[in-house]
């Protein structure tokens, strides 16, 4: 989960069941080819009964990266791919948006999240 404080939304990142198996191995640099990160992206608002606490309100955007370290060799080894709204309307702009932020993470294979800690099993 992350929650940007500069355009006030919160965010949930997920994996498909590669990226998770990955994560709880620490294998996460280089991720699996297989991998798939989400993240969807709500405006935050405050709960009603608790001012302070920040919880999503209208959906702004879901993306994805898609590893697969052939396919997408010009792209970093991931695929990216972005749908906006409630519509989910296709981005109309190629992956050198993603990756041109995405850059300070490159020696992280290109991933800023760090898996949320669990309980061993
Ligand atoms: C303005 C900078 C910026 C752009 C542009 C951007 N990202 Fe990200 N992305 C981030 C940041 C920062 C995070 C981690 C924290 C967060 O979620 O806000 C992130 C996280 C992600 C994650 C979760 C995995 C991770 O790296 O933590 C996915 C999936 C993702 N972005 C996909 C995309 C796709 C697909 C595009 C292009 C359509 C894109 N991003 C464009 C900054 C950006």
């Amino acid at each position: 989960m992350a929650h940007r404080t500069d355009n006030d939304t919160v965010r949930l990142i997920v994996g498909n069941d590669v990226a998770v198996k990955a994560a709880r191995a620490g294998q996460t640099n280089p991720w699996p080819d297989g991998a798939v990160l989400g993240k969807v992206v709500w405006k935050a608002a405050s709960l009603d009964a608790w001012s302070e606490a920040k919880v999503p309100s209208d959906l702004v955007h879901a993306e994805f990266m898609f590893k697969d370290s052939k396919k997408y060799a010009q792209t970093y080894g991931w695929g990216w791919g972005r749908w906006l709204g409630m519509e989910q309307k296709p981005f109309d702009k190629g992956p050198e948006v993603c990756t041109s932020c995405h850059t300070p993470v490159q020696d992280r294979d290109w991933v800023f999240t760090h898996p949320a800690v669990f309980p061993k099993d």
